[in-house]
C-alpha cells in the first residue's frame, strides 16, 4: 500500500506509539481488502462504547491508547453507551457498571473523542456532505450516512473507527470508490405508507426494511436500487436505515429523490418487487405476543429526534406510565427537549429518558421479558441478544399499552 511521508511517519511511531498502533491497525485492514492507498476522513463514528460489550479487557485497551497520547486528529463521536451516565439509577443499572462506563467515557474523553453517545450523530453536527470519506461504524448511520447524505464509508468495526480517528485516514476500498457504489439490483415497492400522526410510520418503515433486507440476503445482493417509495421523512429513513443494515447487512442504498447519486449509475436488470401483504404479513408476526404481557417499552432505536419526542410529549401529556418505559436520544437533542418543556411532559407521565444509551447495549438481559417497540431493529435484538419476546408496533399504540393497567 502506498503511504504519504505523514501516513509513513504515524506508522514509525513519529507520532507516538498509540498512533503507531492505530496505523497499524489500518495498515493491516487495507491489506486485508486490498486497498492501495489510505483516504483522509473527515469524520468518525466510534463504536465498542458500551461496557457491556467491551469488558475489562476493552476498557484497558482505551485506557492504554488513553495514556500513551494517543489523540483524535478529526471529530469524532461515539455511539451509545451502555448506561445514561446522568440518570443509571433511575434505569436500575448498578454502581459498578456505572463506574466501568465512566471510566471507558473518560478513556475516549483524553483522546479527544466527542463523549456524546449516539447513533443519529447526523442530527447534532456530525454531518457529512456529499461525497465526502468518513469512517463510522453503527450500521445504521453507515446507512444513513451513504443513501441518504451521500458521504462514503464502510461499516468499520471498533478498532479501525477508533484508529481512523487516531489517524485521520481510512483504507481507500469498498464504499470509498465510485466502482462499488453502483447499484446491483432493483427492488419495487409497491406499497403505500399512511401518513402518521407526528409525520412518522418508523414501524412501517421498519417492516419495510426488513421485508427488503431478507429478500437481498436471499438473493445475494447488496447495494439495491429502491423505486415506489414516494417520500420518506428523516425520522423513516433512519428506522429504515437500521432494519435495512440489520436484516440485509446493506450499507448503501440509491432512493430517488432521496439519495444524492441515485440515478448516476447504469440501472441493473435483475429485480425483485415487495408488496403491501409482504410488510403486513412482517407487522403481523412481530406484534404475537399479548399486549398485556408487556413489562417493557423502547423508544429511540436509532435515537429519537426532537420532532419525535415532541409528538411523544403531546401522547403522553397528562398520561400516567405504568410500565418500565425507556425514551432513547442523544445528550444534545435531549437538551433541547428540556428547553422546550418536552422533558418535564414525559418525566410527569414516568417514563424515563436514557440518553446516550439504547435498549440494546445496556445490561439488561433477563431483567424483562416481553419488550414493545417501534423499532424493527430493536425487535431484532431484543430477542437475540437479550431473550425478549417482542412486539413492532406504532407510537401512539405503545403509549396506549405504556398507560394501561397492568393488573
Ligand atoms: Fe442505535 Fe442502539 Fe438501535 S445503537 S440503532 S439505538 S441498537
Amino acid at each position: 500500500m502506498r503511504l504519504t511521508a505523514d501516513e509513513r511517519a504515524m506508522l514509525e511511531g513519529g507520532y507516538g506509539p498509540g498512533t503507531r498502533k492505530a496505523m497499524e491497525i489500518l495498515v493491516g485492514l487495507g491489506r486485508i481488502y486490498g486497498a492501495r492507498r489510505m483516504v483522509a476522513v473527515s469524520s468518525v463514528q466510534v463504536a465498542g462504547v458500551s461496557y457491556d460489550n467491551l469488558g475489562e479487557a476493552g476498557l484497558q485497551f482505551l485506557e492504554s491508547l488513553a495514556v500513551g497520547g494517543a489523540r483524535a486528529r478529526v471529530l469524532a463521536t461515539l455511539n451509545p453507551a451502555g448506561c445514561d451516565i446522568a440518570n443509571w439509577q433511575a434505569l436500575g443499572i448498578s454502581q459498578e457498571f456505572f463506574a466501568k462506563q465512566s471510566q471507558v467515557l473518560e478513556a475516549y474523553r483524553k483522546m479527544a473523542i466527542t463523549t456524546t453517545c449516539s447513533c443519529t450523530p447526523y442530527l447534532f453536527g456530525n454531518l457529512p456532505h456529499f461525497g465526502e470519506h468518513v469512517a463510522w461504524a453503527e450500521s445504521s448511520a453507515v446507512v444513513y450516512a451513504n443513501a441518504v447524505l451521500g458521504a462514503r464509508t464502510n461499516r468499520e468495526g471498533g478498532p479501525s473507527a477508533l484508529a481512523a480517528a487516531l489517524t485521520g485516514r481510512t483504507p481507500c476500498y469498498g464504499y470509498h470508490l465510485e466502482e462499488n457504489r453502483h447499484p446491483d439490483v432493483r427492488v419495487h415497492v409497491k406499497a403505500r405508507f399512511p401518513r402518521q400522526s407526528g409525520g412518522a410510520a418508523t414501524h412501517e418503515f421498519g417492516a419495510l426494511g426488513q421485508a427488503i433486507g431478507r429478500r437481498l440476503e436471499k438473493a445475494g445482493k447488496k447495494v439495491p436500487y429502491i423505486e415506489g417509495i414516494e417520500s420518506a421523512s428523516l425520522e423513516e429513513l433512519k428506522a429504515f436505515c437500521a432494519s435495512l443494515a440489520t436484516y440485509g447487512g446493506v450499507a448503501l442504498f440509491h432512493l430517488p429523490g432521496i439519495t444524492p447519486e441515485a440515478g448516476a449509475y447504469p440501472l441493473p436488470e435483475i429485480s425483485l418487487t415487495v408488496t403491501r401483504g409482504e410488510i403486513d404479513a412482517l407487522l403481523r408476526q412481530e406484534s404475537q405476543a399479548p399486549r398485556q404481557s408487556v413489562d417493557f417499552l423502547s423508544l429511540g432505536c436509532p435515537h429519537l429526534s426532537l420532532r419525535e419526542i415532541a409528538h411523544l410529549a403531546e401522547l403522553l401529556r397528562g398520561q400516567v406510565v405504568r410500565r418500565e418505559f425507556w425514551i432513547t436520544t442523544s445528550r444534545p437533542v435531549k437538551r433541547l427537549a428540556d428547553e422546550m418543556g418536552f422533558t418535564e411532559i414525559i418525566a410527569a407521565s414516568g417514563a424515563k429518558f436514557a440518553v446516550d444509551t439504547c435498549c440494546v447495549v445496556a445490561p439488561i438481559r433477563g431483567r424483562f421479558k416481553v419488550m414493545a417497540t417501534d423499532s424493527a431493529k430493536a425487535c431484532y435484538y431484543g430477542y437475540a441478544k437479550n431473550d425478549m419476546h417482542t412486539l413492532l408496533l406504532p407510537i401512539d399504540e405503545l403509549v396506549v399499552i405504556a398507560t394501561s393497567s397492568t393488573s
